[in-house]
């Protein structure tokens, strides 16, 4: 049944130093050892892990589950994730490319402040999602046994070693009820739609490694089955950014979700100054590690590529491409496909005369995070754009200012300010949020307003 259905793509997000890197190496360098030759691939920043190899590797779990035999998941394609605007980018018009999240918490530090970004990220695009509480090495008095189910590990410790785990991950889960989500360990739960699974793990042992890729298996056949249905024909994807890359030029990171994608095909995508039709140069993907041998050249030419994936693509234009726009690839008339990418694009702007805020963010998949978490923050927004914070907008904030100075403001979320700017918006009192962490701004702004009110 599997042949119709792509492999889910599963983000990593969490804290900084949680060790999400660490756990996506670990897998991947112990699937080596269970490979057969070439079949990890690695794409950017991206690396498929196929189910045949998965399943040698968690045999003790998918024994003690019975599941030999019931997964059709292909495998997974997992995203690491270095921040939240690689994340907030992996959309698509209402919803989230990713499929399946895995949210990395350190279990000796417990909530940190990206756990709460990434929980609103998650919440916000609707992605279901397993707990990794990483590092339980680090447990005091833990006796490791590389690669084993955590349900092992941890018969294997003595009472008070179990003890202090169960005491982490019972802080964890107080966490989780605070922000109104139930969790509890992963064996532990009896209806998955509604409960948090959390999987202790150590990306140091790769203790609960089988466990959690067991789990997202099961997750994936019963929570995301249908969204993995692939269409077929001209490759679909969203852009995950935009950078110059030394001897190739402009590049775009894409994630396809859908379809195939060739060398010189004719692409839509959107840009700052409008829809921007290119052919693909070259498409191109880093080298396994193993065929690295000239560091300059890390990257190996591809003529096609089918979702799920993720490659580097070289085409002229792409300087003005805004990371999170869709980006297709045509078959006929190209209007069709202009006209898709603006409509996205135009979903997340917002230009009205309503009373609200100005909000502006450095990329698409920002600009509707953080659109989405004002709105259910009951925060009104008046204009919503990409790109540094402007006189226009300024003179927006003040045209808002006269009407109702509580909502005269401008909020500015990973987008510079730049001085002149700065200098108009003292001159119209108009204040200016700035931050980096999209719940810290809005705090600082309610806080604001609050004072402001009384
Ligand atoms: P950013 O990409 O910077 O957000 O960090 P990350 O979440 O990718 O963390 P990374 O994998 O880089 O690990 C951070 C540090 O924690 C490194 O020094 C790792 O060696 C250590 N570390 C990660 N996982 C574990 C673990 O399971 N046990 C122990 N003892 N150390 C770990
Ligand atoms: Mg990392």
């Amino acid at each position: 049944m599997s042949e119709n259905y792509r492999a889910p793509i599963v983000v990593v997000v969490g804290h900084v130093d949680v060790g999400k890197t660490l756990l996506l190496d670990k897998i991947r360098n112990t699937m080596v050892a269970y490979r057969e030759p070439g079949m990890i691939t690695q794409h950017i920043g991206l690396s498929y892990l196929p189910w045949p190899i998965i399943e040698k590797y968690a045999a003790p779990v998918i024994e003690r589950y019975r599941l030999k035999g019931k997964v059709w998941v292909k495998g997974f394609l997992m995203v690491d994730t270095p921040g939240h605007a690689a994340f907030s980018n992996l959309r698509r018009r209402g919803g989230s490319v990713a499929d399946l999240a895995i949210l990395v918490i350190d279990l000796t530090r417990g909530f940190e402040e990206q756990t709460y970004e990434s929980l609103i990220l998650l919440k916000s695009r609707n992605i279901p999602f397993v707990v990794a509480a990483n590092k339980v090495d680090r447990i005091y008095g833990w006796k490791p046994i590389p690669n084993a189910s955590i349900l092992d590990s941890y018969n294997a410790q003595d009472e008070e070693t179990q003890g202090r785990l169960e005491e982490a991950l019972a802080n964890i889960i107080m966490d989780f009820n605070k922000q109104g989500f139930e969790a509890e360990r992963f064996d532990r739960i009896t209806d998955f739609s509604r409960q948090v699974p959390i999987v202790p793990t150590s990306a140091v042992t790769g203790e609960g490694i089988p466990d959690l890729l067991v789990l997202m298996a099961g997750l994936t056949q019963r929570l995301v089955k249908d969204r993995l249905r692939l269409v077929g024909g001209p490759g679909k994807g969203v852009v995950m950014e935009v950078k110059e890359e030394k001897g190739l030029g402009t590049t775009m990171d894409v994630v396809l979700y859908d379809g195939v994608m060739r060398k010189g095909d004719t692409i839509v995508a959107m840009g700052l100054n409008g829809p921007v039709v290119t052919r693909i140069r070259m498409m191109v993907m880093p080298k396994p590690l193993d065929e690295m041998r000239d560091p300059e050249d890390k990257y190996m030419h591809i003529n096609e590529v089918e979702a799920a994936a993720g490659v580097k693509v070289i085409a002229d234009g792409l300087d003005d491409v805004v990371p999170g726009s869709s980006v297709y690839v045509v078959q006929g008339d190209p209007k069709p496909y202009i006209d898709e990418v603006v409509k996205d694009a135009a979903s997340v702007k917002i230009e009205t005369d309503q009373i609200g805020v100005v909000a502006k963010a450095d990329t698409l998949g920002t600009l509707e995070a953080m659109v989405l978490y004002l709105r259910s923050q009951g925060i009104p927004v008046r204009k919503a754009d990409i790109g540094p914070v402007t006189r226009r907008d300024i003179i927006d904030a003040s045209v808002v200012r006269r009407k109702n100075p509580l909502y005269g403001v401008v909020l500015a979320f990973n987008v510079k300010v730049p001085k002149e700017v700065e200098e108009e918006a003292k001159v119209q009192l108009v204040t200016i949020f700035q931050n980096n962490i999209l719940y810290r701004l809005v705090e600082e702004f309610t806080k604001w307003f609050n004072e402001e009110k009384s």
